[in-house]
């Protein structure tokens, strides 16, 4: 349940000064430019490791600024193929074009993955909320017939998610499974932690019974835990899924853990010049998150 209290917080966050709010965001956004994330990137490979690079920003409305995005990407690519990093990349359609026109988006998405391709990287299409679902797994469908270095995104708590992994599960999927964090509406999606848990599993098991592989994408201990015990009871071999997080999130209880049970872990690094537009406007869809970035303040 939203909270006054996380109303309060956001409305406070945006009277303070842009610098101040920046002390804060540092914990969560790897910089502003190329050089500061991919920095961030070496430290968190050197811990062991992996790491998907999210140049921030979405709903782009100029044709040529998608386009120069798509470019940025590009680069993005060869730097991390020349320093040999282990590291892929995370891409929001709305970003590149998906608020101009579907070809426009399709085009410069197609561009990400070819180049991802030949560098025998990988390309991860993020899923925005319910009005992108269905342009992004056509999206997802396309590129996959051409290369097995896409994967894309599903959200437990909508309703159409399982039908939709059945639907495509003879592809050879890469999927990561997230809860979901935009505001949808009661009609299509659950609204109840525990029932969200709860599909996200169904799904789970299901995705390990075909054979699809999974990025594990939670923070949530008690998920977490019985993910464990799903792992242990299916016989799950551990280059079938990874696990994942968002950097700046207090995780070292189970990245540890993770490490302890050789399991593999990837790090969400977001960066770029529009972290502050983007984590005023995420706090204001999902005050939620105002509730945890406070608390994770005062944690290690
Ligand atoms: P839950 O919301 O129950 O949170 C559990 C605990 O984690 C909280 O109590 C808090 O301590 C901590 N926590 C969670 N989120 C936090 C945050 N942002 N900052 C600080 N602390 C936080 N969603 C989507 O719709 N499309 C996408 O493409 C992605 N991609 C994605 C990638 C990765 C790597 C992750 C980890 C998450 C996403 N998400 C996403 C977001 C996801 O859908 C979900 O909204 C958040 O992860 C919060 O849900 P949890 O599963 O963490 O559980």
């Amino acid at each position: 349940m939203i909270s006054i209290i996380n109303l309060i917080l956001i409305k406070l966050l945006i009277l303070l000064p842009k610098s101040f709010v920046k002390v804060f965001a540092n914990r969560y956004v790897a910089g502003e430019t190329h050089e500061e994330a991919l920095h961030i990137v070496k430290k968190i490979n050197r811990k062991g490791f992996s790491v998907t690079l999210d140049i921030l920003g979405e709903h782009t409305t100029d044709k040529s600024m998608a386009s120069n995005i798509a470019s940025e990407y590009l680069e993005l690519y060869d730097k991390i193929n020349n320093q040999n990093l282990e590291c892929n990349i995370s891409v929001k359609p709305s970003h590149i074009g998906l608020d101009i026109s579907e070809e426009e988006f399709l085009n410069n998405i197609d561009k990400i993955s070819k180049k991802a391709d030949s560098l025998n990287n990988f390309l991860r299409i993020d899923m925005e909320d319910s009005r992108a679902t269905d342009i992004t797994i056509n999206a997802y469908k396309k590129l996959r017939s051409k290369t097995d270095k896409v994967g894309t995104v599903f959200q437990a708590y909508l309703f159409r998610t399982f039908e939709d992994i059945k639907k495509i599960k003879d592809l050879g999927l890469n999927i990561r499974l997230c809860k979901g964090i935009y505001k949808e509406d009661s009609k299509i999606s659950l609204q109840n932690r525990k029932q969200i848990n709860k599909n996200y599993l169904k799904i789970l098991k299901y995705s390990f019974e075909n054979d699809i592989y999974v990025g594990i994408a939670t923070h949530d201990s008690d998920l977490i835990s019985k993910v464990y015990n799903l792992i242990n009871d299916m016989n799950i071999k551990n280059d079938r899924f990874e696990f994942q997080t968002l950097y700046g999130v207090p995780m070292s209880y189970w990245l540890n853990e993770h490490l302890r049970h050789n399991y593999k872990v990837r790090i969400y690094v977001p960066f770029g010049p529009e972290w502050y537009d983007y984590s005023i406007r995420r706090l204001q869809e999902n005050p939620n998150i105002a509730s945890y970035v406070l608390k994770n303040i005062f944690k290690k």
